[in-house]
């Protein structure tokens, strides 16, 4: 919902080894579009494990408002009565997306192609992202946007009534401008065609064949190519969300720099276009290790251990790596802090458009907490601390971010004196267990200025 509570000052003492199991919530991304496709689906679909995070429960409220029958079943099962490709009624008030880009933007696609009108907003930090971006594939298809200037929210979209279907190469990469017109082309006659050149997370690729839509996608010289036939019968799913990579970041990296520490992150998954963080640590030299790897509901998953790593070593970050570690730099940042030498992390000018400019907030925090970090408009380098690690004793803002909260957390669980943040608050829209979870491990965080 729009706009958070009082601010949740918190503070992340130095901890003690950090020992246990991490059992982190259900996979956002795979979330969010379990809601969707399931609202889109004439029948029950059958949801378990999804992540009971803000951001998602906003998404649960939007697809009641479009005529969806959603229902919390307890302990993470939910279950989707959806109205079908096309179905979707219009709904009587605005739709408030809270802090959740990859919500507002997947429903809006999903709305575009129908004959219905819908007002969109959100918190202070979803109401300052561009949503051009979205806006301008979405207008090719029939559809109209009247937002704010940079055509942000609040915008009022208005559906296709005679929807065409659309050919579009995604400006940046981006899963959810590809996802926005994947959903869109569902409801448009023959076939939509999405080009990118950088390859971003599938999930919309692979649940969009779950539920019966047909889809292919050519590795092409052009790029990837995804091309959707319109108006398919989608069949309703039993989907189970793998854990999400993105939240395991969190106690993984905590384990890397806090001495002593031995956690276990079981179930995470490991699609490709998601992993990159973990390859990255094992290039510099953490001790990381994927246990008990298989496959559940067509994703690659694996248990993961992490274990104190005194001697890794700053690395040149492949630019081409971004998109399967787009959402991991913030807590990488804080990782190289404790690494010899530079980390230098190029290619990354998406972060500035994400919940906050994530470049500029990890620089302003990692500095008040002792740390060297160079900044350039599409890349960040951190000059590593190495055994000695982070001072910090820094208060960072987390800018309604609830990644960069978490980064400077974990921060403060290896650092040699605390850390303190403005406002916890925003961690609850994608990880609302992290204060009992990474307590339950040995972290010592306290709701305070202490
Ligand atoms: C997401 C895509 C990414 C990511 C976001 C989730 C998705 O954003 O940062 O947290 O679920 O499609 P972009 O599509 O803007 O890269």
């Amino acid at each position: 919902m729009s706009g958070h509570g009082t601010p949740i000052p918190m503070t992340s003492r130095p901890a003690g080894p950090l020992n246990g199991t991490a059992d982190v919530p259900g996979d956002k991304s795979i979330s969010h579009r379990s809601l969707i496709l399931g609202a889109l689906t004439v029948g029950e679909t059958r949801i378990s494990g999804l992540l009971e995070g803000e951001d998602v429960l906003d998404t649960a409220r939007a697809m009641r408002a479009f005529g969806a029958e959603v229902t919390d079943l307890g302990g993470g099962d939910w279950s989707v009565h959806g109205v079908g490709v096309g179905g979707f009624a219009e709904p009587e008030t605005v739709i408030d997306c809270g802090n959740a880009g990859t919500g507002v933007r997947l429903i809006m696609g999903a709305m575009a192609t129908s004959p219905i009108t819908a007002t969109f907003t959100g918190d202070a930090s979803l109401c300052k992202r561009p949503m051009g971006r979205i806006t301008d594939p979405l207008t090719l298809f029939g559809a109209q946007a009247v937002g704010r200037s940079g055509g942000r929210l609040p915008l009022t979209m208005v559906g296709a009534e005679a929807p065409v279907p659309v050919r579009y190469v995604t400006p940046m990469p981006s899963a959810q401008v590809k996802s926005a017109v994947l959903l869109a082309g569902l409801n448009a006659p023959g076939q939509t065609v999405v080009i990118e050149q950088e390859a971003t997370r599938d999930h919309s690729e692979r649940m969009l064949r779950g539920f019966g839509a047909e889809l292919t996608v050519d590795e092409t010289e052009e790029g990837r190519v995804i091309t959707l036939t319109g108006q398919p019968e989608l069949m309703p799913q039993d989907i189970v969300v793998p854990r999400d990579p993105s939240s395991a970041a969190f106690p993984v990296c905590a384990a890397l720099i806090t001495e002593g520490s031995d956690v276990l992150v079981p179930n995470i998954g490991l699609n490709p276009t998601r992993a990159g963080l973990f390859t990255t640590l094992i290039e510099m030299g953490a001790d990381l290790t994927y246990e008990n790897e298989r496959e559940t509901g067509g994703e690659p998953v694996a248990d993961l251990r992490a274990k104190f790593s005194p001697a890794m070593t700053g690395i040149e970050v492949p630019p081409d790596r971004a998109p399967s570690m787009i959402d991991e730099y913030p807590v990488l940042s804080v990782v190289a802090c404790f690494a010899e030498g530079v980390t230098h992390m190029p290619g990354i000018k998406e972060l500035r458009v994400k919940e906050s400019d994530r470049i500029d907030a990890m620089a302003q925090g990692l500095r008040a907490c002792g740390a060297t970090v160079d900044e350039t408009e599409d890349s960040m380098s951190v000059h590593g601390l190495g055994q000695k690690g982070l001072p910090g004793g820094g208060t960072c803002q987390a800018h309604l971010d609830h990644r960069i909260a978490m980064s400077f957390m974990v921060a403060g669980m290896g650092a040699q004196k605390p850390v303190k943040i403005d406002d916890a608050g925003p961690i609850a829209t994608s990880f609302p267990i992290f204060e009992p979870l990474m307590t339950r491990l040995g972290a010592q965080l306290v709701r305070s200025n202490a």
